[in-house]
């Protein structure tokens, strides 16, 4: 896939094994999903700080996917698509798993704080944060690779699948997260394990909060991935072709169904299509939604003051400066923060942030 330089799709072919096409096939046929292989076991601890194995996550089916939080190019386009089979499996008695890749810097709470940028509302999402010494087999178990390299924008290169597994620890499928129809054949599979039907709309029951609930700002809060959409809203926006568009919401509304006809310049096509995902109600709630953005950053106080939007450079939250903005300088420079506890974990290592950091001019 063009444009996702950060991972590849590595696969361990070990002798007998079928090839990925052949379990995505079993994957597609009507009859029973193939039992692959048994889950290896492990133990690591969650966000929240709760130790999770292999034998607590046993008794329902569960999917996993392996990513580390500073990834900027494939977690993002992976975890969007977890967030989507999250909001498809609404109300199943599904739990999804992900494993860092990055046992150096995913800790337990910035592990946290992912899960809040992308899903905030979704409790049934498990973000381990591995270690250094277990990690290699827990990965040669999940026959999934993950290896640091010397390239600072792109430190680990690692597959970026999805495994489903089943309620006694086996693996039922393989799942390239980059494929839609592979994606919504998981969703099938995840379903015909989990055996029951939805308990509750939850799409609909979201409605109010669709952008942050689709994990919208998993990539629209951090420049680097995505550009903002606060100001977007009526502005002109330069395509990857040359030409420019105004941002009405017949371009809003195309940039979410079909992202990559209208490549915004200097941006990868990262962006899934929500097309699938959306009713029509929702999706122009949603365009509503990012419109009401602009108003919110387009009314401060002071009219001829225009609202300064930044970067905080710990979470890559958007923050709105203003009197009381949590601030830092780094080496002359300004910088803002969401909160004083992001502040401070910057001022005790400004070097771990600043690679990330969007300060204003
Ligand atoms: C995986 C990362 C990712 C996610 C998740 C994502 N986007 Fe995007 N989005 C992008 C990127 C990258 C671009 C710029 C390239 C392009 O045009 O596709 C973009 C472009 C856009 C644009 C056009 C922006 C402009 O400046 O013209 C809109 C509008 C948009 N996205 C809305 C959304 C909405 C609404 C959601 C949630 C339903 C969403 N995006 C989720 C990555 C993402």
């Amino acid at each position: 896939m063009a444009g996702v330089a950060c991972a590849v799709l590595v696969w361990r072919l070990s002798g007998s094994k079928p090839a990925p096409a052949e379990f995505y096939a079993y994957s597609a046929s009507g009859r029973s999903l193939p039992n692959l292989w048994v889950a290896p076991p492990f133990s690591y601890v969650d966000q929240q700080g709760t130790v999770v194995t292999n034998a607590t996550l046993r008794g329902r089916p569960w999917i996993a996917d392996f990513i580390f939080t500073e990834c900027t190019s494939a977690c993002p386009m992976m975890t969007s698509r977890m967030v989507l089979i999250q909001h498809a499996l609404a109300g199943l008695d599904v739990q999804f798993v992900s494993f860092s890749v990055d046992p150096r810097h995913d800790t337990p709470s910035v592990l946290a704080t992912y899960a809040r940028t992308w899903n905030r509302a979704e409790t049934r999402w498990t973000l381990l944060s591995t270690d250094a010494r277990r990690l290699p087999d827990t990965l040669a178990g999940f026959r999934v690779t993950a290896e640091r390299t010397k390239d600072p924008t792109n430190p680990i290169v690692h597959s970026s699948v999805f495994l489903l597994v089943d309620p006694d620890g086996r693996v039922r499928g393989v799942y390239d997260s980059s494929d839609d129809a592979a994606r919504s054949r998981l969703g099938t599979d995840a379903r015909r394990l989990a055996d029951q039907e939805a308990l509750h709309a939850g799409q609909e029951a979201e409605a109010d909060d669709l952008y942050a609930s689709l994990g919208c700002t998993g990539c629209h809060a951090n420049p680097q991935v995505a550009p903002l959409l606060d100001d977007l809203s009526g502005a002109q926006v330069k395509l990857q072709d040359g030409t420019t568009v105004t941002a009405d919401d017949a371009y809003l509304r195309r940039s979410i169904v079909d992202p990559a006809a209208q490549l915004v310049a200097g941006y990868s096509p990262l962006m899934p299509s929500y097309a699938a995902e959306l009713s029509e109600t929702q999706l122009a709630e949603l365009v509503r939604e990012v419109d009401a953005r602009r108003s919110a950053s387009a009314a401060p106080g002071s009219p001829d003051e225009p609202a300064r939007l930044v970067t905080d450079p710990v979470c890559h939250m958007t923050v709105r400066v203003g009197p009381d903005t949590p601030l830092a300088t780094d080496h002359g420079r300004e910088v803002y923060f969401c909160s004083d506890r992001c502040r401070d974990s910057f001022v005790a290592n400004p070097f771990k942030f600043t690679k990330s950091a969007v300060s204003p001019p």
